[in-house]
């Protein structure tokens, strides 16, 4: 049990492959079950996580995973990614696409690059009639293009645009994913986003190793604080803490076709 006494967190968006786990990955792990935490999905980045990211979901029943291609990864991509892509895919514990996207901040990928690896795995999910995750950094009205384009049925993760954004997101029929930004005091525009989108379509994020919610803020994340984002969101949505974790698991199970 955790401090806050709630059970059955559904960590939608988690890094467990990260070198930063390297030393004490399966003590981490282990210790999420008795948190509260009953489900996450280990989302891929790069071509070599989405072997490491199976190798996970195929380790523990309770942990799925993504397979996908960031835009940081979109360079020196092997000419057959996607039909790799395809073969992971086809194991039952990957549930989705990603993660992929749009990422102009650091600029060390060619924008018109990133744009044709995310318009591919868009496509890609398409086929295979998987959710897709999505990251987008300071690249919205592109990333907004290609959403409209293509309607994927996914998440948009770690939200960070407008509210008029996510509930545009809504109507395109996705879900916006949240992190322990909406424990940030000076998250305004986060919160005003996370009130915006209906209960239904909200999912509970750590993006850990990153993001670590107050009062853990620039420690290493894990999913056992989770429960404090889902306290902020619950605050923001008029709901109880667990009455908000519920809600994302079941929104986690029906987006990702997880049996409860
Ligand atoms: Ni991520």
């Amino acid at each position: 049990m955790n401090e806050l006494h709630v059970t059955g967190i559904f960590d939608s968006h988690a890094h467990y492959d990260d070198e930063s786990f390297l030393d004490d990955q399966q003590a981490v792990l282990e210790h999420l079950k008795a948190s509260g935490v009953s489900r996450v999905l280990n989302i891929a980045c790069s071509m070599p996580s989405c072997e490491t990211s199976l190798a996970l979901a195929k380790q523990y029943d309770w942990i799925y995973c993504a397979v996908g291609i960031h835009p940081d990864a979109a360079d020196d991509l092997p000419d057959d990614y996607l039909d790799r892509l395809r073969a992971y895919a086809a194991h039952p514990k990957v549930v989705a696409i990603g993660e992929i996207g749009l990422d102009y901040h650091y600029e060390n990928v060619d924008r018109v690059r990133q744009q044709v690896v995310f318009e591919e795995q868009l496509v890609l999910a398409k086929e295979l009639d998987l959710p897709v995750v999505i990251h987008s950094r300071e690249a919205t009205q592109d990333t907004m293009n290609l959403v409209r384009k293509y309607r994927p049925k996914g998440v948009m993760h770690c939200f960070s645009g407008s509210a008029e954004t996510a509930k545009e997101l809504v109507e395109l029929g996705m879900y916006v994913g949240f992190t322990g930004v909406l424990t940030f005091k000076n998250a305004k525009k986060a919160k005003l986003a996370a009130q915006a989108v209906p209960a239904d379509r909200l999912l509970l994020e750590t993006d850990c190793p990153y993001m670590a919610p107050v009062p853990f803020r620039g420690k290493r994340c894990d999913s056992s604080m989770l429960p404090y984002t889902a306290q902020a969101m619950a605050e923001l949505q008029g709901l109880s803490t667990q009455e908000m974790i519920d809600q994302t698991r079941q929104n986690a199970c029906r987006l990702f076709e997880i049996e409860e």
